[in-house]
């Protein structure tokens, strides 16, 4: 989680918090409405932005599996390949990306770029791993690209 996530978790948090004051709530009854709520900030994107994005996301998903799957087999240039080619700076078309990040909040869109940075460190690492056949360190850098798909999710979701 980083700073700027973390201070738009807190600041929603405590919207919640004042908002609920008033009411006295039972214990049994908070955590439904607990899950009810939804602090996630609503980002506004056209119809076919969205589509695309909804898209890319599921490739994304589908570039773990197949990462993870690979890591496993001891397949390492495979899994720095789709890294690179499905969560990569190169993973996208220029066009779409920028198209996105027109309509994101600064704090998404740094999340976004995150992700890139560190699905390149993840890639470098399974290289790395290819020569010395250790998993640990491209499992470690694997995680952290997983992190900040967490960490967008958590802040974010699409009108
Ligand atoms: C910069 C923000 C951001 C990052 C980073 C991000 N996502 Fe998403 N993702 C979103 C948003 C926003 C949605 C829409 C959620 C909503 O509206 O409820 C979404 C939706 C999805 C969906 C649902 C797709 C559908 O068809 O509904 C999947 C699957 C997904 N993301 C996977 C991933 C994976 C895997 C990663 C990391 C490798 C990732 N995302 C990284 C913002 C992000």
């Amino acid at each position: 989680m980083n700073r700027t996530h973390r201070l738009v978790a807190l600041l929603a948090g405590s919207l919640l918090i004042s908002a609920n004051a008033p009411a006295q709530q039972s214990p049994a009854s908070s955590r439904p409405h607990a899950v009810a709520q939804d602090s996630r900030e609503e980002v506004a994107f056209p119809p076919l932005v969205k589509r695309r994005t909804l898209a890319t996301m599921r490739m994304h998903l589908q570039g773990l599996a197949e990462i993870q799957q690979a890591l496993a087999e001891g397949r390492f240039q495979e899994a720095a390949q789709i890294a690179t080619m499905n969560l990569g700076m190169s993973s996208m078309h220029g066009d779409q990306m920028a198209e996105e990040a027109k309509y994101m909040p600064p704090g998404m869109r740094k999340l976004g770029a995150l992700m890139h940075r560190r699905a390149g460190e993840f890639a470098v690492a399974a290289q790395n791993a290819a020569a010395t056949g250790d998993v640990q360190p491209p499992l470690r850098a694997l995680s952290q690209v997983t992190q900040t798909c967490v960490a967008c999710h958590a802040a974010y979701r699409l009108r």
